[in-house]
C-alpha cells in the first residue's frame, strides 16, 4: 500500500481490491478500494479501516509515515465489515486503550461485531474534536446506510470524510477525479442505484442540511473509490438528480424465459415501445446482473417484467430480482407484467402483486400467452407495448 499525501499532512491510505467481484450480491467489474485516512496532527488521526484480509497492508502502509503506536485517536465512520474488519488488527497495534470516536449506534454496532472493551467515545452529531491546528466535527448520516454512518469533517482543510457516501467501487490507480474525469461517473451512478437508492429522501433532507450549514467542501473522501477534489460539487448534484429519480421515456423489459416464448413476447414489446420513440431495451435476467438493471431502473419511467409460470410460480431469477427491487424501493414508475404458461398461469398474478407492493402504477391487467406465442399473441404484446408507450412522459 502506497500512501498518498490528498493534502498537507493528510494521507489516504487505499486498499485495492483488484480482484473482488461479487461484493454482496453486487457485481464490481472492476474491483473496489477501501480508503483510510490519516491526519498528522497535535494528535494524530486514522479514520476508518479495512477489510480484514487488507489490515496487514494497511498496518504496513501507516508504518511507512508514522509508527501506529503515535496514533492517538482512531475513528469509526461506520461500523460495516469492510471498513471495520480491519480494526482489532489496528487497535492491537496503536493501543487497546486509545479513543476510538464514533457515533451512539457505532459503539452499539461495534460492540456487538467485535466484542471488545475498547475506549469508545461515542460522538454526538455536529460535535466538534480538537486535533491540535485542525478541529473535525462530526455530522451524524444515520441510515446512509445504515443505523452508525456518519461523516467527519476537518473544517480549516474544508475536507469531508464521507464514509460510503459518493463512493464508487471501481479499482485503478487514479486517485482522484481529475485523473479519471467522466469515466467514473458510471461507477458512482451504479454505487448509488444499488447501495442509496432507498435512501433517495433521506439524501435529499442531508444536502438540503449540509446547504443550510454553510459548509465548504474543497476536498470529498469516501470510503469506496476515488476522491473527489476538482468538483466536489459535480459528485453531490449527480445525487440531488438520482435521488429525485424523475422518470423518462425509458423502458425496461426484464424478464426471464424457458423456450424463449417469454423472450419473443419481450421482444414484441421493445419493439413497438420502439416505434414510440422510447428508450426501450431488454434485459434478460440470466444475461443481465441484478445491479447493473437496478442501474439502469434508476431513470426509467416503466419497469416490465415478464416471467414463465415455473411449478406454479415465478421463474427464480424473476423472484430474485423482484425481491432486489422492492428492497431498493424505486419510485414513480409504470409498470406491467407478462409471460408464457402451460396449464396453470400464476406468474403474471405474482408480478403484479410485488408491483403493487412496490407502489408502482400498473396500468394493465398483464399478459398472458399459453406456450408458445402466435401471430395475435405477438400483436397483443404490441398493443401492450404501445399502451406503456402512451403512460410515458413525452420528452
Ligand atoms: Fe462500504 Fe457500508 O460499507
Amino acid at each position: 500500500m502506497k500512501p498518498i499525501e490528498i493534502s498537507k499532512d493528510i494521507y489516504c491510505l487505499a486498499a485495492v481490491d483488484w480482484n473482488i467481484r461479487d461484493f454482496h450480491g453486487y457485481s464490481t467489474y472492476e474491483g473496489t478500494t477501501y480508503n483510510v485516512y490519516l491526519i498528522l496532527d497535535d494528535k494524530i488521526t486514522l479514520i476508518d479501516t479495512v477489510k480484514k484480509q487488507f489490515a496487514d497492508e494497511l498496518i504496513d502502509g501507516i508504518s511507512q509515515i508514522i509508527d501506529p503506536k503515535k496514533i492517538d485517536y482512531v475513528i469509526s465512520n461506520h461500523t460495516e465489515m469492510d471498513h471495520s474488519g480491519g480494526l482489532p488488527r489496528v487497535m492491537h497495534k496503536v493501543g487497546e486503550d486509545k479513543p476510538l470516536y464514533c457515533s451512539q449506534m457505532g459503539q452499539k454496532n461495534l460492540s456487538k461485531h467485535y466484542l471488545q472493551k475498547w475506549n469508545y467515545q461515542p460522538v454526538k452529531n455536529r460535535g466538534e474534536l480538537s486535533l491540535g491546528k485542525r478541529t473535525l466535527t462530526f455530522l451524524e448520516t444515520r441510515m446512509l446506510h445504515w443505523p452508525d454512518s456518519m461523516f467527519s469533517y476537518l473544517k480549516e482543510e474544508k475536507i469531508l470524510f464521507s464514509s460510503d457516501a459518493f463512493g464508487q467501487h471501481y479499482a485503478g490507480l487514479e486517485r482522484f477525479d481529475d485523473e479519471i474525469d467522466d469515466a467514473i461517473m458510471p461507477h458512482a451512478r451504479k454505487y448509488f442505484a444499488n447501495i442509496l437508492l432507498l435512501y433517495s429522501p433521506l439524501i435529499l433532507k442531508l444536502v438540503d442540511s449540509v446547504t443550510e450549514m454553510g459548509l465548504e467542501l474543497d476536498m470529498l473522501c469516501p470510503d469506496h473509490g476515488i476522491i473527489w477534489r476538482k468538483d466536489p460539487g459535480k459528485i453531490i448534484t449527480s445525487y440531488v438528480e438520482w435521488s429525485q429519480q424523475k422518470p423518462k421515456r425509458k423502458a425496461l423489459v426484464i424478464y426471464d424465459t424457458m423456450w424463449h416464448s417469454t423472450e419473443k413476447m419481450a421482444g414484441a414489446m421493445v419493439e413497438a415501445l420502439g416505434e414510440e420513440g422510447v428508450d426501450a431495451k431488454p434485459m434478460h435476467l440470466r444475461s443481465c446482473h441484478r445491479s447493473d438493471i437496478i442501474t439502469e431502473v434508476l431513470d426509467a419511467g416503466a419497469i416490465i417484467i415478464g416471467s414463465p409460470t415455473f411449478n406454479n410460480g415465478l421463474f427464480p431469477t424473476v423472484s430474485d430480482f423482484l425481491t432486489y427491487m422492492k428492497g431498493l424501493k424505486p419510485k414513480d414508475k409504470v409498470g406491467a407484467a407478462f409471460g408464457s404458461y402451460g396449464w396453470s398461469g400464476e406468474a403474471v398474478k405474482l408480478i403484479n402483486d410485488q408491483l403493487n407492493e412496490m407502489k408502482f402504477n400498473v396500468i394493465d391487467p398483464g399478459l398472458k400467452v399459453q406456450f408458445v406465442p402466435d401471430e395475435e399473441g405477438v400483436e397483443a404484446c404490441r398493443k401492450l407495448g404501445k399502451k406503456i408507450a402512451q403512460a410515458l412522459p413525452s420528452e
